[in-house]
Parts: structure tokens; C-alpha cells; sequence
């Protein structure tokens, strides 16, 4: 590795991009970050955390932010870069096929000031077999340059909202070359910075091991799930079931009101849509069949919820219903996905009185959601959608 490929740029300084600067960053190494964001920029080049519920970050950015890692929404800035690292969004549109117009973007953006002899890595979660296809030839399009001019590699970002300091410093983290020699140079340097890394034998092979990830998630809360309504069924109390089924080689999920967020309700789809394009249809039916349990739950617990109020000695329509979170997780304020939401919205559909309230969110924060907000002292009935539970306030 030549002592230039030390001088890094990370492309996209979001969620999951400034964590990974402002570790590269307090390594010692200087990071130049480039988002088209301006005022996220000018924050970090002051200092300010733009994330604050990311525990740890706030440190970085204040010891960093304007100094080791500098931000710029001007890919011009990064040009005497030797390494770029890309971390920008792949969402999926409204029939569930990948949408890579951001990536797209940001990658012709990267190839107008890239050089012979530069590594290009990527950490976006894709379908197997992007980097080294599409991403590629994005790169060679707007560069001008061949494949083999560059090394490119993947090594997927594996962090959690909330804990991506520590996720990035402890957690394994793999990577992947187009090629041998790219895979040994994107291994030597982030060995840098991260300690706990892995070399895999191609950017395919760290592609699917991320949405490996992510579909053996959504299945397993798929089952917890399936087995969360039968034991209902059949007189079975869950939780002490599953307490006492779990063991080493058993590990039953929780479950829950379906699976939210960026990730793992986005990741089988791209083996499934994989799959459908090969006429393989068959091999996918189980991450079809998971997908669609999970999405289903809202469903269930609207009827639970319904259920409930039946018990309680009031027309049902007057009944106030508060579900007690919509975020998509606990503590973490994001929506993408979010089946506490979805729920919410189901529930309004069908004609009840419901309200929210998120100790996350402001009553113009629930409003902006299009829902009403409530003190939970003032409902009838609350669903905690995080535990699962049931609650008649006293009044
Ligand atoms: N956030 C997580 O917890 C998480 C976890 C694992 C993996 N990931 C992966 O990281 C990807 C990015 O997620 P995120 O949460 O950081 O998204 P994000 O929306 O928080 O951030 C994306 C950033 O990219 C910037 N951007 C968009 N287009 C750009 C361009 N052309 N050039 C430069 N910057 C551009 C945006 O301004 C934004 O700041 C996800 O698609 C996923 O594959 C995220």
C-alpha cells in the first residue's frame, strides 16, 4: 500500500458515513468527507454532531470535525484522495426492485475526479454481484478510465443506529476485492482503523454475506411471529416457551408488530427480485412467504387491539386508542418502514379514535405524521407496540 492510499474520503457523511469518518478520523488518519448536504458540512466542519442519539459520536466530531475530518459538498476537494469510501442510500421503489439512483449519482460524481491507480470501496448494502457489475461500470463511464486502472472492493457497513462507534471498533467487519490485488489493498488499509476485520475471497462473496444477514432476521422474526399467534391459539404462554426452548442450537426470536427500518425489510428483496430476474421462483418462496408474515402483523394487532376495547364498557368508536410509539425501533427516531406507524394508520382507516403519543416525539412532531397526539393518562386503552402490552389508564 503506497502511504497516498492512507488519504481517505468517505462519500456521504449520514447515519452510517460519519461514524465511519470520525473513527478513520480519531485513528489519525485526516478524512476529507463529501456530502451534498452543505449545512450537514458546515455542523461537522464546526464540530456540531449532526446525530446526537449516536453514543460516542458527539466526541468525535467536537475532537475531529473541521480539523482530521474536514466535510465538503464539493467532490472537487476530495481530487488528491487515494481511497473513497462510498456510503450512500440504496432504497427500494414501490415494486420492491432496488433503487440506485443516489448511488448512481454520487458514483459518476466520484468518477469525474478519479485517478489511475485509486480504491474505490464501497459499503452500501447491495444484491450480490453490484460492485463488481453496475457500481463498476458507473465508475468506468464517468472516469474514463478502464476497470483495471482502479482497485475496487466492498466491505459492508454492519452498524446499528445508536451504537455504530462501538458496532465499528468491536464488531467483525469483511471485506471483499473485485480481485485479489484490490481485496489485499482495501484489507491493508482499513486495518488502519478497524481491528476486528476479515479479507473474504471477493466483493461478491462481502455482498451477500451482509443480506445474508438481514433475510436470516426477517425469517426468524417471521417464526417468532408464526409461533407468537399459534401459541395464542392453543392456550400457550409464548414467552415461557420460549424461554425455555432456546438453547444453543435454538434461538427463537421475538416477536413483534412486523420488521421496520432501512435494512432488514429492504435486504430479501434483493435475493428474491435476484431470483425472480433468473426465473428462479421457487427458491425464494420462503423469504417471500417471511416478508409477507411480517408485513401482516399490523393487521393482527389491529385486531388484537380491537379486541381489547371490546372489554372495555364503551362504544367502540369512542373508544381513544394510543399507540405508545411509531418510530420504527425503540429509541430511535426514524420512520422508514415503520409498522408502529403503519399500524397507527390502519387503525385510523378502520374508523377508530386513535391517538399517539412517542416519548421520542413533540405533539407538532405526531401532527406532521398526519396522526393526533394524546397524553396517555387521557386514552381508554394503550398498545405498547415495542412490549407488546395492553393498558387501561385509571382515570
Ligand atoms: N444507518 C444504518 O444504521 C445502516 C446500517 C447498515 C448499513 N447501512 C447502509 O448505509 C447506507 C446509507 O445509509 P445511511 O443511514 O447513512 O443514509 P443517510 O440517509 O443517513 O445518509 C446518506 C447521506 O448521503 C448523502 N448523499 C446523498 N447523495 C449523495 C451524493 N451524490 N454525494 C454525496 N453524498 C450524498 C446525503 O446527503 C446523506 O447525508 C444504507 O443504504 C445501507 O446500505 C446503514
Amino acid at each position: 500500500m503506497s502511504e497516498e492510499h492512507a488519504k481517505i474520503a468517505v462519500i456521504g457523511l449520514g447515519n452510517a458515513g460519519l461514524p465511519l469518518a470520525a473513527v478513520i478520523a480519531d485513528s489519525g488518519i485526516t478524512v476529507t468527507g463529501v456530502d451534498i448536504n452543505e449545512e450537514r458540512c458546515r455542523r461537522i466542519n464546526r464540530g456540531d454532531n449532526p446525530i446526537p442519539e449516536e453514543a460516542g459520536l458527539e466526541e468525535l466530531i467536537k475532537a475531529h470535525g473541521g480539523k482530521r475530518l474536514v466535510a465538503t459538498p464539493r467532490f472537487e476537494d476530495a481530487r488528491r484522495c487515494q481511497t473513497f469510501i462510498v456510503i450512500v442510500p440504496v432504497f427500494v421503489d414501490s415494486g420492491n426492485n432496488p433503487d440506485f439512483s443516489i448511488m448512481k449519482e454520487a458514483l459518476f460524481s466520484l468518477g469525474r475526479i478519479l485517478k489511475k491507480g485509486d480504491l474505490v470501496v464501497l459499503e452500501t448494502t447491495f444484491p450480490p454481484g453490484t460492485t463488481e457489475g453496475v457500481a463498476q461500470n458507473w465508475l468506468i463511464e464517468s472516469s474514463g478510465l478502464a476497470g483495471i486502472d482502479f482497485f475496487l472492493a466492498y466491505s459492508p457497513e454492519r452498524i446499528m443506529t445508536g451504537y455504530s462507534i462501538s458496532r465499528l471498533r468491536e464488531f467483525p467487519k469483511v471485506i471483499g476485492g473485485r480481485d485479489e490485488e484490490s481485496g489485499m489493498l482495501a484489507y491493508q488499509v482499513y486495518s488502519k482503523f478497524i481491528c476486528n476485520l476479515h479479507l473474504v475471497s471477493s466483493a461478491r462473496v462481502a455482498e451477500m454475506i451482509k443480506v445474508m444477514e438481514g433475510c436470516y432476521r426477517d425469517v426468524n422474526i417471521a417464526l417468532a411471529n408464526e409461533l407468537f399467534k399459534i401459541c395464542r391459539k392453543l392456550g400457550v404462554d409464548f414467552f415461557e416457551a420460549r424461554e425455555n426452548a432456546n438453547h444453543q442450537f435454538c434461538q427463537i426470536h421475538l416477536p413483534s408488530t412486523g420488521v421496520g427500518g432501512h435494512c432488514i425489510p429492504v435486504y430479501p428483496w434483493f435475493l428474491i427480485k435476484e431470483m425472480e430476474k433468473r426465473e428462479h421462483f421457487g427458491n425464494c418462496s420462503l423469504l417471500r412467504a417471511s416478508r409477507e408474515i411480517n408485513d401482516e402483523m399490523i393487521c393482527y394487532w389491529a385486531e388484537r387491539i380491537i379486541q381489547e376495547c371490546l372489554k372495555i364498557n364503551k362504544p367502540l368508536s369512542s373508544i381513544k386508542i394510543c399507540i405508545k410509539g411509531i418510530t420504527f425501533r425503540a429509541g430511535v427516531k426514524e420512520f422508514y418502514h415503520s409498522r408502529n406507524l403503519g399500524l397507527a394508520r390502519l387503525l385510523m382507516e378502520k374508523g377508530l379514535d386513535t391517538y399517539v403519543y412517542d416519548p421520542l416525539l413533540s405533539e407538532s412532531d405526531v401532527r406532521a405524521k398526519g396522526l393526533r397526539y394524546i397524553d396517555p393518562k387521557m386514552a381508554d386503552l394503550l398498545f405498547d407496540p415495542f412490549r407488546l402490552t395492553f393498558e387501561c389508564p385509571e382515570k
